[in-house]
């Protein structure tokens, strides 16, 4: 599997894009597209998912055009989008036959596969009752579940750890893992946390631009060595901040603990291990 996005641009309207001249290619494995709010990823993916088009460039599944060839996309996808919304009178099984039958998917394997599921989502106990009832986090799984009914080759997940809690986040870590083997797997969030144990390529992007593109450890190398941890005073924090790049303070009583970059490490700093988090930070405040 291969995926090219070249030169893509989307233009909303004359003076607004949601995405600028943004070019990524990725081969199997999972890749993590991290960025702030309005930076891009939901417009990325629905042009990916062939929802949306691209205003300019062209997106390749296996070198076909899939702007020219949407069903060649479409009949290897799985796609969660950030606003999924369900039929609340329909329970997790009906719901899933019926996006099943949407999708084309039918046979003997079909009820083994949702079980497989709701199984592997944890839904099972839950999979009579109607959706409608679920939380915001159940919900969310179904619509994980509705993404990979067809065995999709090319997986996007827009947003999916919202409002999942840490034990539910750890399943579908697993499930993950397991489904992306052969295939590509494009996840979105504003939060590092929920990529960085999972990805194995990240790629920050803010503002319609693709800022940094690699494996965690390149990315994070980019601040290896530079990272420091500095005590100063409440009231000099301004000052501080106006000669440093900060990531990060935590306050106590009268002293604030600042994380930050430093090329020099000059004073009285404590050199810091540098993570993604540092990276994602560095990256899109500089
Ligand atoms: N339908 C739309 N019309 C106009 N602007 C839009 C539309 N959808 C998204 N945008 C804008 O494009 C930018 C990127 O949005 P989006 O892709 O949703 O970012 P993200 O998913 O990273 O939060 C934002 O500035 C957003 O306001
Ligand atoms: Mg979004």
């Amino acid at each position: 599997m291969r995926l090219d996005i070249q030169n893509v641009s989307k233009r909303y309207n004359y003076k607004k894009y949601g995405l600028k001249e943004y070019s990524l290619s990725i081969e199997k494995g999972i890749l993590g597209l991290l960025g702030p709010n309005g930076a891009g990823k939901s417009t990325l993916l629905k042009m990916i998912a062939t929802i949306s088009k691209p205003s300019e460039g062209i997106i390749l599944l296996n070198k076909n055009n899939v702007i020219k060839d949407p069903n060649y996309m479409r009949k290897q996808l799985g796609y969660l989008p950030q606003d999924f919304g369900v039929y609340p009178n329909l329970n997790a099984y009906e719901f899933l036959s019926y996006m099943a039958a949407l999708k084309g998917i039918g046979g003997n394997q079909l009820n083994q596969k949702i079980n497989f599921l709701l199984e592997g989502l944890n839904l099972i106990e839950v999979a009579k009752k109607p959706i409608g009832n679920y939380s915001g986090g159940m919900k969310q799984r179904i619509g994980i579940a509705q993404a990979l009914l067809n065995n999709p080759k090319i997986v996007l997940f827009d947003e999916p750890t919202v409002g999942l809690d840490p034990e539910e986040r750890v399943r579908f870590r697993n499930l993950i893992s397991e489904l992306a083997n052969d295939c590509i797997v494009i996840l979105s969030s504003h939060i590092v946390s929920d990529i960085d144990t999972i990805a194995d390529e990240v790629a920050i992007m803010k503002e319609g631009r693709l800022l940094s593109q690699g494996t965690q450890k390149t990315i994070v190398d980019t601040v290896k060595g530079k990272v420091f941890e500095t005590i100063i005073a409440k009231e000099d924090i301004h000052n501080f901040a106006n000669n440093h790049i900060v990531l990060n303070t935590i306050r106590k009583k009268d002293k604030i603990t600042v994380r930050h970059i430093s090329e020099t490490g000059y004073g009285q700093h404590t050199p810091c291990t540098a993570t993604l988090e540092d990276a994602y930070l560095y990256t899109t405040k500089k």
